[in-house]
């Protein structure tokens, strides 16, 4: 009979109870037995930040899980296509164990979590993954599976072991279970199919895994790799402390390039991304055939071999001088001959100024001898927000100002701006046109995302991106300033013809 919990078939609920079941496990099963399987349970994120890296499908599928456990992962693959509700025709799940503590609960949850779907099944294999993966090989009976999502067993395997000799017909020579049971899936899976898995790191270099790597890359193409910044934080519950990374391949299909990815933990809330080229993970002529996974900081500084940065282009960056607050007595709710603009981040509507406004914040300040040292001279400036709401899709949102935007020589920002300046005086027009398109495309906002977890936007975070060389910038500028109406693809246009 289905447990009770699946019969709304919610996937919150599903995912709770794996949840549930996974601590419980953790806390109760002894050290020995979780070592005599290589047995440490995947949290929930973890698994559904896996399935979400497949991408959508409307053909049959059929999973493979080998070293299920409970099933956490096969069933976050199903939560994800119902979630989704992609129209796949069938679905069909291999799930393999060989501990017969877990074999009622993972059947109960398989069963739950295929249940919403028609023409759907599941098996429970019982037998040695790698004996039976051997046998299917030799009998021709492999390359069956679209889709594989693992975690496997961790432990060595000495050199006359059964477990090597299995893995030995597959044509492979290693020294582990987890990349055993890994080469294995590649041959159990179909060409262009997917395998998703969580395994230690220690693969990617080392001359004991050289063979390991040469299999990966003799039959598949790597198409994302992502790493826990803190070596501790993936199995934060049980005593892990490998370093673990994510990886998908593509079974023979074409290597492009890379999605890497990073997080500190497994709520993935500062999730970054990058793309590098294949020839960065893999150096021409190594021999030893080492995946060199690029650091954060790694990319960062490529990014800023092929860029200028703002010294090389003479343009500065500063927080805007007024601290509101500091000078309550001087704030004017409207322009007076006596006072001076004063920038809020309302005075900007589409990326242009539009001031005065009626708003709790003040439109001017009144003339002193403070706030004549503030005074930026009519000219071209931008202008970026310092601070974003999480709701807002961008991080960076830049606006212009113009000589014609003056009612006077002088105007000065409030400290919740960014101002963009050459050295307290103008940049040049089509400068300052070209930082608009630069700043607000999604390029920038992407290379930002890189370095800051937050929604704040400081002067220095602004200084760090890379922009470019002045010709460019100015050109796309020229550019930007001939369009009508701005907009995200126009931003992206204009600066994505700078990235061909
Ligand atoms: C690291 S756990 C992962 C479990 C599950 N996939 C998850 O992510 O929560 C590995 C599982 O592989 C199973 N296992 C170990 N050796 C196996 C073998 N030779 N064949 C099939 N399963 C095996 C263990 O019992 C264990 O449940």
């Amino acid at each position: 009979m289905k447990p009770q919990f699946f019969e709304k078939t919610e996937i919150d609920t599903i995912s709770e109870r794996l949840e549930e079941e996974r601590i419980f496990h953790a806390v109760q099963t002894s050290d020995n037995h979780k070592e005599t399987y290589g047995q440490y349970f995947t949290p929930y994120s973890i698994a559904d930040f896996m399935s979400s890296l497949f991408p959508a499908t409307d053909k049959p599928i059929r999973l493979l899980d080998p070293g299920a456990g409970i099933g956490i992962l096969a069933c976050s693959f199903m939560c994800r296509i119902l979630k989704e509700n992609w129209q796949t025709s069938s679905i069909h799940v291999s799930a393999y164990d060989i501990d017969n503590n877990v074999f009622t609960t993972l059947n109960e949850n398989l069963a739950a979590s295929i249940a919403a779907f028609k023409n759907s099944d599941y098996e429970i294999q019982t037998d040695d993954f790698l004996e039976k993966a051997a046998i299917e090989y030799v009998w021709h009976k492999d390359r069956k599976y679209t889709h594989v999502i693992m975690n496997p067993p961790y432990k060595k395997i000495i050199t006359n072991s059964k477990e090597r000799y299995y893995a030995r017909i597959l044509g492979l020579e290693t020294v582990n279970l987890y990349s055993a049971f890994m080469g294995a899936a590649i041959s159990l899976t179909e060409d262009n199919g997917y395998i998703v898995a969580i395994v230690p790191r220690s693969f990617c270099n080392g001359v004991y895994y050289k063979p390991f790597r040469e299999f990966i890359l003799k039959n598949c193409a790597i198409n994302r790799i992502h790493l826990f910044e803190s070596r501790d934080k993936a199995f934060k519950d049980e005593s892990v402390l490998q370093e673990n990374i994510i990886i998908m391949l593509q079974k023979n299909a074409v290597q492009q390039n890379i999605r890497i990815s990073y997080c500190n933990d497994d709520s993935f809330a500062d999730l970054s991304e990058f793309e590098v080229p294949f020839s960065q993970i893999l150096h021409e002529n190594d021999k030893e055939k080492f995946f060199h996974i690029p650091t954060k900081k790694q990319v960062e500084s490529k990014i800023s071999e092929k860029y200028s940065n703002l010294k090389d282009l003479n343009i500065k960056v500063s927080t805007g001088p007024i601290v509101d607050f500091r000078i309550k007595d001087l704030l004017l709710k409207d322009y007076a001959e006596n006072s001076y603009p004063l920038v809020y981040s309302v005075h900007f509507k589409n990326h242009r100024f539009s001031w005065p406004q009626k708003s709790k914040k003040p439109n001017a300040v009144l003339i002193s001898e403070e706030v004549k040292k503030q005074l930026f001279p009519k000219g071209f400036y931008v202008v970026v927000k310092r601070f974003s709401t999480k709701e807002e899709r961008k991080r960076i949102v830049a606006s212009i100002i113009t000589p014609e935007d003056f009612v006077k020589n002088g105007m000065t920002f409030e400290n919740h701006l960014n101002v963009f300046h050459a050295d307290k005086t103008s940049l040049s027009e089509n400068i300052a046109y070209g930082l608009v398109c630069w700043l607000n495309s999604t390029y920038i906002d992407e290379k930002f995302r890189l370095f800051s977890g937050h929604t704040q936007v400081n002067a220095t975070d602004l200084r760090n991106l890379p922009y470019p060389d002045f010709g460019n910038l100015s050109k796309i500028g020229e550019r930007l300033k001939s369009e009508k109406e701005w907009n995200q693809t126009v931003f992206d246009n204009l600066a994505g013809e700078l990235e061909k």
